[in-house]
C-alpha cells in the first residue's frame, strides 16, 4: 500500500531527475594572498558521475579550500575544475552555485527564516511557483526523515542533528547534479552520526548524486566513501583510491597512520555477512526424521540442530549428541536460540560477536528472519588477511544441502 506508493514515487522521481555530474579536479592549486604557502598544492583526482568522494586529512589541510573552488565562492590560482567536462571558469558564478547543493561546514540555516523557508532557499532564487515550490520542500522533508510539521518550526526549535537534516534537504533542494558537504554530520553525538550516515547512503542508494563529502574522521570516510582522498597538510593530496585499496595499500606512512593501527579491522567492515559464503544452516522441523538431520548436523562446523518454523525461522537448538539419541526432531526442551546475527552485519560486528561468545560458529539471519548460513570464526578471520584472498571456505565435510 503506502511502501507501493512510495516506491512509484521513487520511481517517478529518478525519471525526471537531473543527471549526476562528472567532478574533475586538474592541477589544482590555491595559494591564499599573504599566505607563506599553498592552501592547495596541484591536486588532481577525477569523481565518477554518481559518486561519493570523501576529503579527508587533518585540520587546515585545504578541504573546505577545495569545495569553495567548485563553485567559485574562490577563485583557483592554478589548473583547472570541470563539471562534466565544462571549466567552472567559463561558467557565471552565481549560476553556477545555484546548480550545486553546498552543505556549509557549520550548518548555517538563516535563523529567521523557517524551515520551509530555508529548503526553499535555491528554489526561490530560481523563480518557481508557489506550488512547486511547497510541494518540493514537502518531499525533502521526507526524503531526510524529517515530520512534515517541522516546516513552520524556525532552527533553533530544532535539536542540532535535525538541522543538519536541513541542511542537506536545502542543499538538495533544486536537484542538483553535484552536491558539497563539508563535514555535514561534524556536531553530532556519535550514535545519531551513525544512524544520519545509514540515512544518507540509503538516500544516496536513492538519488545517485556526484557528492564532495568532507570527514575529519578516517571511519566516516571509509563508511560513506566510494573514492577517498586523503589530504595532508599543506594542500597535499596523497592518496586517491577506493576505502579497500587504502586500508589494504596505503600509498606511504603518513595515511597508514591516518588509517591506523587497525585497519586490518576496519578492512572488515566494508564486507557484509551475505557477502561469504556462508555454510548451509542444520535445520529441520519438529517431527522430521531425526537420521539424516543428525548427518546433516555432523557435517555442519555449528554441531547442533536449528528447529526452525515452517518458515524457516529459528525455534531453538538441539545439540548433536541429544539429536543422535531421539529418532525425531524434539518439539520439548529445546536450547535457546541464543546468539544470531543479521546477513547485513559488516564482518567486524560478527567478528566481535563470536569472539564474545567463545568463538562458536554464528549462526546467521536473512532480513525476513530465516536462518540463512553460519560463519566461522576462520571465516572472519580469514578476512583480515592483508593481499585480500578470499577467506578459506567451509570445511567439506559430508553433504552440503540446505533444508527449509
Ligand atoms: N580566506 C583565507 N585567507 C587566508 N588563508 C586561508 C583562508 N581560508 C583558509 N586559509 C588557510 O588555508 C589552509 C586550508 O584551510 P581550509 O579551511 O581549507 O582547511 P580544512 O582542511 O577545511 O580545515 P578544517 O578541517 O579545520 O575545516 C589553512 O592553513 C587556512 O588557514
Ligand atoms: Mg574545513
Amino acid at each position: 500500500m503506502s511502501a507501493d506508493r512510495s516506491t512509484a514515487a521513487v520511481a517517478a522521481r529518478r525519471d525526471e531527475r537531473t543527471p549526476a555530474a562528472t567532478l574533475e579536479f586538474d592541477g589544482v592549486s590555491k595559494r591564499y594572498p599573504g599566505a607563506s604557502g599553498p592552501a592547495l598544492d596541484n591536486v588532481s583526482f577525477t569523481v565518477p558521475a554518481g559518486e561519493v568522494c570523501v576529503l579527508v586529512g587533518p585540520s587546515g589541510c585545504g578541504k573546505t579550500t577545495a569545495m569553495r573552488l567548485v563553485n567559485r565562492m574562490i577563485d583557483l590560482s592554478d589548473g583547472d575544475i570541470r563539471l562534466d567536462g565544462d571549466s567552472v571558469i567559463s561558467r557565471d558564478p552565481t549560476t553556477l552555485r545555484r546548480e550545486i547543493g553546498y552543505v556549509i561546514q557549520q550548518i548555517g540555516l538563516f535563523p529567521h527564516f523557517t524551515i520551509a523557508d530555508n529548503i526553499a532557499t535555491v528554489p526561490k532564487l530560481l523563480g518557481w511557483d508557489k506550488k512547486r515550490i511547497q510541494a518540493r520542500v514537502a518531499e525533502l522533508l521526507e526524503v531526510v526523515s524529517l515530520p512534515p510539521e517541522m516546516a513552520k518550526r524556525y532552527p533553533r526549535q530544532l535539536s542540532g542533528g535535525q538541522q543538519q537534516r536541513v541542511g542537506v534537504a536545502r542543499a538538495l533542494a533544486a536537484d542538483p547534479p553535484l552536491m558539497l558537504m563539508d563535514e555535514p554530520f561534524g556536531a553530532i553525538d556519535p550514535i545519531t552520526r551513525d544512524r544520519l550516515q545509514d540515512e544518507f547512503l540509503r538516500l544516496q542508494r536513492e538519488i545517485r548524486k556526484t557528492i564532495v563529502f568532507v570527514t575529519h574522521d578516517i571511519d566516516e570516510a571509509i563508511k560513506m566513501g566510494d573514492k577517498i582522498a586523503i589530504m595532508r597538510e599543506g594542500g597535499h593530496l596523497v592518496q586517491f583510491d577506493s576505502p579497500a585499496e587504502i586500508l589494504t595499500r596505503p600509498a606511504d606512512e603518513f595515511v597508514a597512520r591516518f588509517v591506523g593501527i587497525d585497519r586490518a579491522l576496519k578492512r572488515l567492515t566494508l564486507r557484509r555477512l551475505h557477502d561469504l559464503e556462508m555454510a548451509p544452516v542444520p535445520a529441520a522441523q519438529v517431527g522430521d526424521d531425526a537420521g539424516p538431520v543428525y548427518e546433516r548436523v555432523a557435517a555442519s562446523p555449528l554441531d547442533e540442530l536449528i528447529v526452525v518454523d515452517g518458515e524457516g525461522k529459528p525455534l531453538g537448538r538441539v545439540g548433536a549428541d541429544r539429536l543422535q539419541a531421539e529418532s525425531r526432531v524434539p518439539d520439548s526442551r529445546l536450547d535457546p536460540v541464543g546468539v544470531t546475527a543479521p546477513e547485513t552485519w559488516t564482518l567486524r560486528d560478527g567478528l566481535a560477536m563470536v569472539m564474545t561468545d567463545g568463538n562458536r560458529p554464528l549462526l546467521v539471519l536473512d532480513e525476513a528472519g530465516r536462518a540463512a548460513g553460519v560463519v566461522t570464526v576462520e571465516q572472519l578471520s580469514g578476512a583480515l588477511r592483508p593481499n585480500g584472498s578470499p577467506a578459506p571456505t567451509v570445511p567439506e565435510r559430508g553433504d552440503p544441502e540446505v533444508s527449509a
